[in-house]
């Protein structure tokens, strides 16, 4: 398994593009089931994810083109949809292959989709989706794993979900959109992905209003058509950069983000005593001086993003005095912690909290990436770490960030891939 190598101790310095979003492209790749013409989608990361969700439509039988001359555009065409169902095989890498789920049986009237399983960060069950498409008239059955569903035709419905739920939302939205009358979902997350999935569902001929806010209105139609959509930029691959600026005392110009996006990250980090300007659709970054610990407590979007939660806490290692994070979406979302502490960092769990106390000195150490984020956060501490680390199994990494030791090294870091 491949393995990244770096050096710390040095200050990054100069321009990085941010990449279109992960958690972006995977629902509108979903979407494209929802018709039988072409969508063009634009800014797609080269990330593994996006890989295996192309592998997942192409076993359903959908055209998925990845012109290897435009890299960062994938074009899906799923002109029949024949084997509506997603495998064990593929999900278990990818739970968001459940995405899959609310177009397919909109689109079909069956799906067969393998239960995603848990993961490193919690449970992560999927009931609020299941019980979501039960109230839009699917007959849902699970068993060997997987989850059978089956509608002649969906109608719309009342739908409130008692826990705020992403990919919850945005299976829904993909249901209702061709479902018989009309659906409001009430308790909606408000994740920009949402407005981006929407405003895609409206440009393929879909009638969703209130993206955004927690209550969405969706008139069905009875088919959708092809549409060309560029998905927005990674907002979390940008919050990571920033701490990468920050933790290192250099000065970075992040270009192609959306600092809207990024509005409760980018106050902690100004709290911490980081200097950060927007300059259009560009943040610039830089140290004001000794970091300050700063509390930050994990909320549902616009709150402070579950996503940078570890990434933050690689960064208060270096804060002074102590910071309390506390983690409210997700039951085991510190598998970061241990690796950061074998590196040098204090930090005590206690329950959904973690105490970190700094500025701690990081000594290099070789450390275990657990899962996509905490990856990112292990590779912050080792920018700053004295001497040499060694963070195994990558893939974790690669599964969400493009390029991440290009990026790094083409501003200072000295980062390497080893196989
Ligand atoms: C999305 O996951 C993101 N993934 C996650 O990013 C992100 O951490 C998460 O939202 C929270 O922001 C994608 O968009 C592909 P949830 P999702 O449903 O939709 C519970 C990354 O790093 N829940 O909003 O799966 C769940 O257990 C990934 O790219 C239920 O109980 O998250 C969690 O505690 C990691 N039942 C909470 O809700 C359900 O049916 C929020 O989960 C669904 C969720």
């Amino acid at each position: 398994m491949e393995k990244f190598r770096i050096i710390g101790g040095q200050r990054l310095e100069g321009t990085v593009r941010i990449s279109g979003a992960k958690n972006a492209a995977l629902p509108a790749m979903a979407a494209a089931l929802l018709t039988s013409e072409p969508v063009h989608l634009r800014n797609i990361p080269r990330v593994r994810d996006i890989v295996t969700m192309g592998k997942l439509l192409a076993h359903m039988e959908a055209h998925v083109e990845m012109a290897p001359a435009t890299p960062d555009e994938v074009t899906l065409r799923a002109e029949r949809v024949s084997h509506a169902e997603a495998p064990y095989e593929l999900v278990k890498t990818m739970r968001a292959s459940v995405l899959t789920l609310g177009p397919l049986v909109a689109r079909t009237g069956y799906a067969r989709v393998s239960l995603p399983g848990g993961c490193a960060i919690g449970a992560r069950p999927i009931d609020l989706h299941i019980q979501a498409l039960q109230e839009l008239g699917a007959e849902i059955s699970t068993e060997h794993g997987y989850v059978e569903a089956r509608a002649k035709r969906l109608r719309g419905a009342q739908l409130r979900f008692e826990k705020i739920t992403v990919t919850g939302t945005e299976n829904a939205m993909m249901a209702a959109a061709l479902a018989d009358g009309e659906t409001f979902i009430e308790n909606a997350a408000r994740e920009p992905e949402i407005g981006d999935l929407a405003a895609l569902l409206n440009a393929m001929g879909a009638r969703v209003e209130g993206a955004g806010t927690p209550t969405l209105r969706i008139r069905g139609v009875a088919a959708l058509h092809g549409a060309t959509h560029t998905v927005i930029p990674d907002r979390i691959e940008a919050g990571t950069l920033l701490v990468a600026g920050a933790i290192t005392g250099g000065e970075l110009l992040l270009t192609h983000c959306e600092p809207l996006h990024l509005a409760a990250v980018v106050e902690k980090l100004t709290q911490a005593g980081i200097v950060i300007r927007a300059e259009g659709s560009a943040l610039r970054v830089h140290n004001g001086g000794p970091l300050a610990a700063v509390d930050v407590t994990t909320e549902e979007y616009p709150g402070f993003a579950t996503d940078m939660q570890a990434q933050f806490m690689a960064l208060m290692t270096q804060a002074a005095g102590t910071s309390i994070i506390s983690e409210t979406i997700f039951e085991n979302r510190f598998l970061h912690a241990q690796e950061m502490v074998r590196m040098g960092a204090q930090i005590t769990i206690e329950g959904r909290r973690a105490i970190v106390r700094g500025p701690a000195h990081l000594s290099a150490a070789t450390v275990q990436a657990s899962d996509l984020r905490a990856s990112a956060s292990l590779v912050l501490a080792a920018l700053v770490a004295e001497g040499a680390t060694t963070i195994e199994r990558v893939y974790h990494l690669d599964r969400g960030y493009e390029r991440l030791e290009e990026k790094l090294g083409a501003v200072g870091a000295k980062i390497t891939r080893v196989p």
